[in-house]
């Protein structure tokens, strides 16, 4: 794996340098808005973006009319995620109009395929810089040469680069995000993220635990590892550390009080990883294990290398050794080629598992992936209406989950005012329950032990008790 040589980290601190200059010359200081589609990786990446625009001067603001600088960190999952992207895009034709001197980046996933970049280089002519997931790191001279050449683009298929020493400037949140590792080699059949992200690279144990006591220093108390499928992590090492290895390694930082982890592709998920989250404490017992279909045959045309039988086996294991685990899961509803038999399996899959919660789709077709070219049978109205009646059925056993918390202490995380209601507070239960409670939004950051009161569908209501 070739990594990012000094002398190009070197080469973009440079051109740093020469924006944070243009943007002190300025008369007021100019102000960037950065907008985030898609999950927690781009979540993470748009923290560093806003970290290198920190460091070359900018400012930041709530809304994109106030900005000079506006950058779309984009997502390809699923086409209404495109769809949105385009829809805002087109709207920001007439602010470019108004204020020429606005520069529009976009970024991220999206642009990663080629017929994409192509199109808004042609069709978007207000955008002015376009940079792929792995051109991240050199934001800083695509800039300088936008303001300096009017357009910049990189968009290239190389997948060899993990960007170290990149400031990051995190969101306001005591929970912090570290990726440890890029890319995915698993080539699921309905699924881009592959093609957009390239291969599977891991960052070295040295560089996640760098990276874990930075924010333990500054006093975040949980950390979120991120990859797409972590449970490979380190596959392409010469150290060969495994992934349960690298989280105990992360539980001996001191500070850091919580551990999770997305995303767990149920076909490597190890005996080792099981046994090290059961008997570590800082490791949050929530496990995400996607399982898409519930039906063997729709699997194996998913690509997913498991088979239901296989999947229930590991739950069954999870839950031995920590019977009070939460467990959630993704689930696609109308592959091509779903039956409404397969589709049965999924909801009786969901019946057996008792998941706390899932994260549900209706099946996107992505060019160029294999699922694309395979034969549909279900109507779209069909779809649609057994996608409601999963995610009705669905509801009911989140519910039943979460009424077995109520006078339940539980330990939270408290992450500061709740968006919905600014009377409470908001935080997570170890398990990743959501908990609003009254409050002193001073309290933000700190573990509160709240006992539980009252259980809605998708969160919990509660009362801090000393
Ligand atoms: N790496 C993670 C998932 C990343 S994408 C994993 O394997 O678990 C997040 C979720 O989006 C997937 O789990 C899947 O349920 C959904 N998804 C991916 N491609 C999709 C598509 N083409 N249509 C609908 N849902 C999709
Ligand atoms: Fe997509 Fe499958 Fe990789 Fe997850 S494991 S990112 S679903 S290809
Ligand atoms: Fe979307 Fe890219 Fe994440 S396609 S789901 S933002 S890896």
């Amino acid at each position: 794996m070739e990594k990012l040589t000094n002398i190009e980290i070197e080469k973009q601190r440079g051109y740093i340098q020469k924006m944070r200059l243009v943007n002190e010359r300025a008369t007021s200081s100019p102000k960037a808005f950065v907008e985030t589609y898609g999950c927690a990786q781009n979540e993470n990446d748009s923290e560093r973006i806003s970290g290198m625009l920190f460091d070359m001067g900018y400012g930041f603001c709530e809304d994109a009319k106030d900005a000079d600088l506006i950058i779309y960190n984009t997502c390809a999952v699923r086409e209404n995620a495109e769809l949105r992207v385009f829809g805002n895009l087109g709207a920001l034709k007439h602010l470019k109009a108004k204020k020429p001197e606005l520069i529009i980046g976009v970024c991220g996933c999206m642009v990663q395929q080629e017929h994409i970049a192509e199109q808004i280089k042609k069709k978007y002519k207000h955008v002015d810089m376009v940079f792929g997931t792995h051109a991240l790191w050199r934001l800083p001279e695509l800039l300088a040469e936008a303001m300096e050449n009017g357009r910049a683009f990189d968009v290239h298929t190389s997948d060899g680069e993990i960007f170290e020493g990149i400031t990051t400037k995190r969101e306001k949140s005591p929970l912090a995000k570290i990726p440890i590792m890029y890319g995915c080699n698993n080539f699921c059949t309905y699924c881009i993220v592959p093609y957009v992200r390239g291969r599977e690279r891991s960052r070295t144990v040295d560089s996640v635990l760098k990276e874990v006591r930075e924010v333990a220093a500054l006093g975040y108390k949980e950390v979120m590892l991120l990859g797409q499928n972590v449970n490979s992590y380190g596959n392409d090492l010469s150290d060969g550390i495994s992934f349960a290895k690298l989280l105990e390694e992360v539980c001996t930082v001191d500070g850091i009080e919580r551990i999770r982890f997305m995303t767990s592709h149920p076909k490597d998920i190890s005996d080792e990883l099981i046994c090290v989250m059961a008997r570590n404490d800082k490791i949050c017992k929530q496990l995400h294990l996607p399982v898409q279909c519930g039906s063997d045959r729709i699997l194996k045309k998913m690509n997913r290398s498991y088979t239901r039988d296989k999947y229930l086996d590991i739950v069954r294991k999870v839950r031995q050794a920590m019977p009070d685990i939460v467990l959630t899961t993704d689930i696609i509803v109308g592959f091509p080629g779903e039956t409404n038999e397969d589709f049965e399996e999924t909801m009786s899959i969901l019946r057996e598992v008792e998941y706390d919660m899932i994260f549900s789709f209706i099946y996107s077709k992505r060019k160029g992936t294999p699922a694309a070219e395979m034969e549909d049978c279900l109507s779209a109205e069909e779809k649609h209406q057994n996608f409601e009646r999963m995610v009705a059925f669905q509801n009911e056993i989140s519910k039943r989950k979460n009424d077995a918390y109520l006078g339940r202490c539980e330990k939270v995380l408290v992450e500061g005012l709740s968006k919905t209601n600014p009377k409470f507070l908001s935080g997570r239960t170890d398990g990743g329950k959501i908990v609003n409670f009254r409050g002193e939004e001073g309290m933000t950051g700190e573990i509160v032990n709240v006992r539980i009161t009252e259980i809605k569908t998708w969160s919990l209501i509660g009362e801090i008790i000393d």
